[in-house]
């Protein structure tokens, strides 16, 4: 078994970087055909999505604009259930614009709900919503928010890896992995 060790846990191998990028392959031709060249705005969600924006980015063939938000909810491995958030980075013009969000990974919908409250004010023609990873089990928002793209749907796991972390370590990581329980 590979595993990788980040402060007090071990982390095993759960999804290799030749399937992340497969099924980025895959997500990247949906959006690209849904949005085309309508000059999309895309807002990563720092710090866990950089990877995923960055590959997501570059198969994205026409005008586009990449801003980021920097968000933070979790600690250690649970999530706070409060969330920090300021759109005052963005400097992308958003009235009657396509914004596509993009998330390394959707857990409670906690994050997201908040996003997207802010993103509305600024009257945008759409929001789509794309998540490397999603875990349905403990999303609390199913009959009120639609997730566009998702990479993976996966348990109710703590995960590491593709930029994700655990305090601090592990977002270099680039293959997924998943917290070791035993
Ligand atoms: P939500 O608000 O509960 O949906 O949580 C979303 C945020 O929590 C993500 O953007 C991550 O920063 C963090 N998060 C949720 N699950 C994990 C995980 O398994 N590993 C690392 N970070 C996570």
């Amino acid at each position: 078994m590979i595993t990788v060790q980040l402060h007090d846990k071990t982390f095993e191998l759960f999804i290799p970087q030749e399937e992340i990028e497969k099924r980025i392959d895959v997500l990247s031709q949906m959006i690209v055909n849904d949005l085309g060249d309508t000059k999309p705005v895309f807002i990563s969600v720092l710090n866990g999505a950089f990877m995923f924006t960055s590959e997501i980015v570059k198969r994205f063939p026409y005008n586009c604009e990449v801003d980021f938000l920097k968000i933070s909810s979790y600690v250690g491995t649970t999530s706070s259930g409060n969330v920090n958030l300021t759109t005052n980075s963005i400097k992308a013009s958003l009235a009657n614009r396509n914004i596509i969000i993009l998330e390394d990974i959707i857990d409670t919908g906690l994050t997201i709900k908040s996003l997207l409250n802010a993103l509305s004010k600024y009257n945008p023609e759409k929001i789509y919503i794309a998540t490397l990873l999603f875990k349905p089990e403990v999303y609390k928002f199913k009959n009120e928010i639609d997730i566009n793209y998702i990479g993976f749907n996966i348990s109710n796991e703590f995960v590491v890896g593709y930029g994700l972390d655990y305090d601090g370590l592990g977002r270099n990581l680039l293959d997924i992995y998943k917290l070791n329980q035993i």
